[in-house]
Parts: structure tokens; C-alpha cells; sequence
């Protein structure tokens, strides 16, 4: 993940003016979430990218005003856009000529948008491969590169990342979190990464009006991100904890877009807490921390689809998210032929798979 949580220098996003006529443009995404990201940059900024390695997606036309816009402002369902500086090539062994090729190809984006004497960090997650963090920590030694590493207060970030075979070496702005999702002030212990929110609720089309629902709503994410992208002119939340609607308050309460938010505290099985609803979205409670038996998750599960399969609008999603694929598989069958799966996605994040469920009204 690219998120930055450290601090930003001033203006971290202001150089990166045309240029990338020289360096394809990329765009790191939710892992698994490729395809659906892809379409996403064709609809709302008519992007044409395709996969490079997991997570990430090249454009596959260089210089245009759109590319310009995406790398100063990277779109939300992303962790931040970049420019492909480097490539080292299959099987090639770290020589120092391969090493000096690379940072002589970032000093060359460094001079294109002026970036000399800027600080940055080096992510390389632990997830990435073993040349990939060899190279990582060779990188970090040179003394030749125009920018200066500092993990504490940078405005740029050079990302490695792999398809197991080639390592890329991409650098871009550092986005800051804070600003980016500026009203989530208040979390609850399992809150969604709103990167993911942001790329799930797309998976509905958008629509002019109507309710949005999120049966185990949290601290809102989903439904802030949902208003944030859709015109539904209302977003009702249910939460058990009463913890979980404080939040959802403090986040919320000012609202996001034009809609209006509502927090109900109850069982989101409870029917009589829903209302009729134009999309349904959740990100479903999972886990071992959780210490709620299997049966009882299940039922919950159920309970959620089929309340979805009453309530929702003939035209309308359910899109669920949760790591517990039994849970989704489970509550599938329990809604027989009342709902219909659209698709199914498996993003991973933070060393879980998130799996992802699309559906409409039968
Ligand atoms: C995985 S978290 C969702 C977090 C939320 N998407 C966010 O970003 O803050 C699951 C939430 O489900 C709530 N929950 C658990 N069982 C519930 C139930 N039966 N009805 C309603 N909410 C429930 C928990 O209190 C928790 O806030």
C-alpha cells in the first residue's frame, strides 16, 4: 500500500505538470481489483488502462490532460498515481550497471518535473519480492539520486512492485490520507480502508435519488464514499454499537455530497429497521476477534441478503464485502432465486482477502 500517513511537504503535488509523453502513467489499486478499477477509469475519467502487475494499472496512451489530472490528483478508488521511471528487467541480478541504469532513469523523471532536492520514501512492502526489497535497500544507499530519502516528511514516494518476474520502479506525490478522506475523524476497530469504499461503491451504477443502506455500518465509510459518488439523497445506517454510531455521527453529521445521513442502533437483521433502499451496501463482520459463532455470522449473513432482497429497488445492488466467503456463500443460498449474483471479486488488503459480492433482485 502507498498510503502516505506521514506528514507531506507543502505543494507535494503541484510539479507534476505535462510530460508524460516520456513515462507511462500508473495507478495503484485495491490487489484483485484490476478489472473493475479499470472500468471505473474508463467511465469517470475516460482512462484507458490495462494491468501491469497485481495492483497496478498502466495507461496505455501516454501525454493527455487527463493523465496530467490523475497524477496531481489521484482518483480515490487509488493509493496515488505514478510514472513508470524504471523496469529491471526478468532475471537480471542486481548488477551495478542495472543499479546505476536505475537511478539514472529517475534522476531523468526528476529533472523532466523538476523535483531535484524533494524528500521521499522507498515503500517496498514486505509483500513485494526478494530482489525487489534487495533492490529497495540498494536504492536507499545511493547517493547520486536528486532527492532526498526522508520516511518522515516527504512529498514524493518511490514504489517497487512486482509480478514476480520484473520489478517496477515507479515515483509519484505522496497523497496524504487525512486530506484525501478528510471526514473520517472517527473510526471503529474494523473500519474499512476507504480506498477499497471508494472502489467497491462503484461497483453500482450510480443513480439520481433514493436510499442508500448499510446494514453494519461502522463509522460510515461506505456510505460516505457511496454519496460522495452517487446522487442517492439519503444513506441509512445501522450499527449495533452505540460506539459505531458516535462515530458514524462525527464523521457524518456535516454530511458529504448533498445527501443526508441517518444512524439507526439495532440488529441490521432486524427488518423493521430497513427501509426500501436503492443500493445496499456493507462491509459484513468477520473474524476470530469477533468471537461470534459461525451459525450466528451465518444468519446475520442470510438475514442481510434476503432484508436486501425485499427491500431493494427492482433496479437496485446489494454489494457486500466480508472475509468470510462461507458467510457470503451461505447467505447466497439462503436467498434462493430471490437475488441474483452479478459478480464476485477477491481484493486483498492489509493481509486479508476481502471478498466482494455484487447482486441485484432477482
Ligand atoms: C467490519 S465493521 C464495518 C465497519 C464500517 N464499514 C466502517 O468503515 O466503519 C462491522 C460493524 O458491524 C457491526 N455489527 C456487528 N454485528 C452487527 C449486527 N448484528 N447488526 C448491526 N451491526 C453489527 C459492528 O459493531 C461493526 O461496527
Amino acid at each position: 500500500m502507498t498510503l502516505a500517513l506521514h506528514k507531506a511537504e507543502p505543494d507535494a503535488i503541484g510539479c507534476w505538470e505535462d510530460g508524460f509523453q516520456f513515462w507511462p502513467v500508473v495507478i495503484n489499486v485495491p490487489d484483485g481489483l484490476e478489472g473493475a478499477c479499470a472500468g471505473i477509469a474508463r467511465r469517470e475519467g475516460r482512462l484507458r488502462l490495462k494491468a501491469l502487475c497485481p495492483g497496478f494499472l498502466v495507461a496505455s496512451k501516454t501525454s493527455s490532460e487527463r493523465l496530467t489530472e490523475a497524477m496531481r490528483n489521484a482518483p480515490t478508488w487509488s493509493f496515488g498515481s505514478f510514472v513508470l521511471a524504471s523496469t529491471l528487467p526478468p532475471g537480471d541480478r542486481l548488477s551495478s550497471e542495472a543499479i546505476d541504469k536505475i537511478t539514472s532513469d529517475l534522476n531523468s523523471v526528476i529533472d523532466q518535473f523538476q523535483l531535484q532536492g524533494r524528500s521521499y520514501w522507498l515503500n517496498c512492502p514486505a509483500t513485494e519480492s526478494d530482489v525487489a526489497r534487495k533492490l529497495r535497500g540498494m536504492l536507499l544507499q545511493r547517493r547520486d539520486l536528486a532527492i532526498i530519502n526522508n520516511p518522515s516528511n516527504y512529498s514524493l514516494t518511490i514504489r517497487l512492485a512486482t509480478d514476480g518476474a520484473k520489478v517496477h520502479v515507479l515515483i509519484g506525490p505522496s497523497i496524504s490520507i487525512k486530506r484525501r478522506f478528510a471526514y473520517r475523524r472517527r473510526d471503529v476497530g474494523a473500519s474499512i480502508n476507504p480506498v477499497l469504499a471508494a472502489a467497491m461503491v462503484r461497483l453500482a451504477p450510480p443513480v439520481r435519488s433514493g436510499l442508500a443502506l448499510d446494514p453494519t455500518c461502522g463509522s460510515g465509510t461506505l456510505l460516505a464514499e457511496r454519496l460522495a459518488y452517487s446522487d442517492e439523497d439519503t444513506a441509512l445506517g445501522i450499527d449495533l454499537s452505540a460506539e459505531a454510531g458516535e462515530a458514524f455521527q462525527a464523521n457524518l453529521q456535516q454530511g458529504v455530497g448533498s445527501g443526508q445521513f441517518r444512524f439507526r442502533l439495532g440488529d441490521g437483521a432486524d427488518r423493521e429497521l430497513w427501509q426500501p433502499c436503492q443500493t445496499v451496501l456493507a462491509n459484513l463482520p468477520f473474524g476470530i476477534r469477533l468471537r461470534v459463532p459461525r451459525p450466528e455470522l451465518e444468519a446475520l449473513y442470510a438475514a442481510i441478503m434476503n432484508n436486501s432482497a425485499r427491500f431493494l429497488a427492482a433496479d437496485g445492488r446489494v454489494v457486500l464485502t466480508s472475509s468470510f466467503k462461507g458467510g457470503l456463500d451461505h447467505a447466497i443460498a439462503a436467498a434462493g432465486d430471490s437475488i441474483r449474483v452479478l459478480s464476485r471479486y477477491k481484493a486483498k488488503m492489509g493481509g486479508l482477502f476481502y471478498q466482494i459480492l455484487v447482486a441485484t433482485k432477482a
